[in-house]
């Protein structure tokens, strides 16, 4: 399956992948994740995406097209792949659109991960990720067994730079103004799964199986 993830930041988008990455074999590809690894090796792309990251603004669409277009021509990727936080605008969409009419296929599905804004600043200020993996935590709602560390690695958590509730603000804004255009444009091709993000994980990872079978 060829899978699209929105929502805003604190969704669930993170949570929720690698149970359906497991489940379909597919691969994982998260924008953020991915600048975040650039950011911290400080390569050229970092470079020029951290501004905009710490000011919880988007990267421009060349960057991650770039990205994406480099990612998708991974072996792992040619049966199937979780787009995480990629489309974010309409031209992103476009563009990958164009991406896959060249290989002879197109998305199966965009799952929408819909939740009210009030919920997001106490999902983003709580949690923990693994660096390296991506996986999210949260002190409250979905605690490591070790307060601190990695359940699978023992590797220690960090919290992301552009998790404060100021810096959400700005996040929340961008995802209104240029991320909810995509989910029109998807639901007008009828891909469109609506799912109720505001439920605890095991209820939302429910949803998304039946949204996929
Ligand atoms: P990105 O990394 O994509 O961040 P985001 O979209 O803001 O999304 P988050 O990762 O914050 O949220 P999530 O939905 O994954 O939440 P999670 O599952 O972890 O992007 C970061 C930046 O990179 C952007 O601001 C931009 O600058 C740039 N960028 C990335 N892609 C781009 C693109 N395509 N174009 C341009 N720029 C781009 O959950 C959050 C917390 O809540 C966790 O602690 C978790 O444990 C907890 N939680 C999860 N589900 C539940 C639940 N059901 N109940 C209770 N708690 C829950
Ligand atoms: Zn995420």
């Amino acid at each position: 399956k060829r899978l699209i993830l929105i929502g805003p930041p604190g969704s669930g988008k993170g949570t929720q992948s690698p149970l359906i990455k497991d489940e379909f074999c597919l691969c994982h590809l998260a924008t953020g994740d991915m600048l975040r690894a650039a950011v911290a090796a400080k390569t050229p792309l970092g470079v020029k995406a951290k501004e905009a990251m710490d000011r919880g603004e988007l990267v421009s669409d060349d960057l991650v097209v770039g990205i994406i277009d480099e990612a998708m021509k991974k072996p792992s990727c040619q049966k199937g792949f979780i787009l995480d936080g990629f489309p974010r605008t309409v031209v992103q969409a476009q563009k990958l659109d164009e991406m896959l009419a060249r290989q002879g296929t197109k998305i199966d599905k965009v799952l929408n991960f819909a939740i009210d804004d009030a919920i997001l600043e106490e999902r983003i200020t709580g949690r923990w990720i693994h660096a390296a993996s991506g996986r999210s935590y949260h002190n409250k709602f979905n605690p490591p067994k070790a307060p601190g560390v990695d359940d699978v690695t023992g590797e220690p958590l960090m919290q992301r730079k552009d998790d404060t509730a100021e810096v959400l603000k700005s996040r929340l804004e961008a995802f209104h103004r240029q991320t909810e255009p995509v989910i029109d444009y998807y639901s007008k091709k009828g891909l469109v799964a609506n799912l109720h993000a505001e439920k605890p994980p095991k209820e939302v990872t429910t949803e998304v199986q039946k949204a996929l079978s």
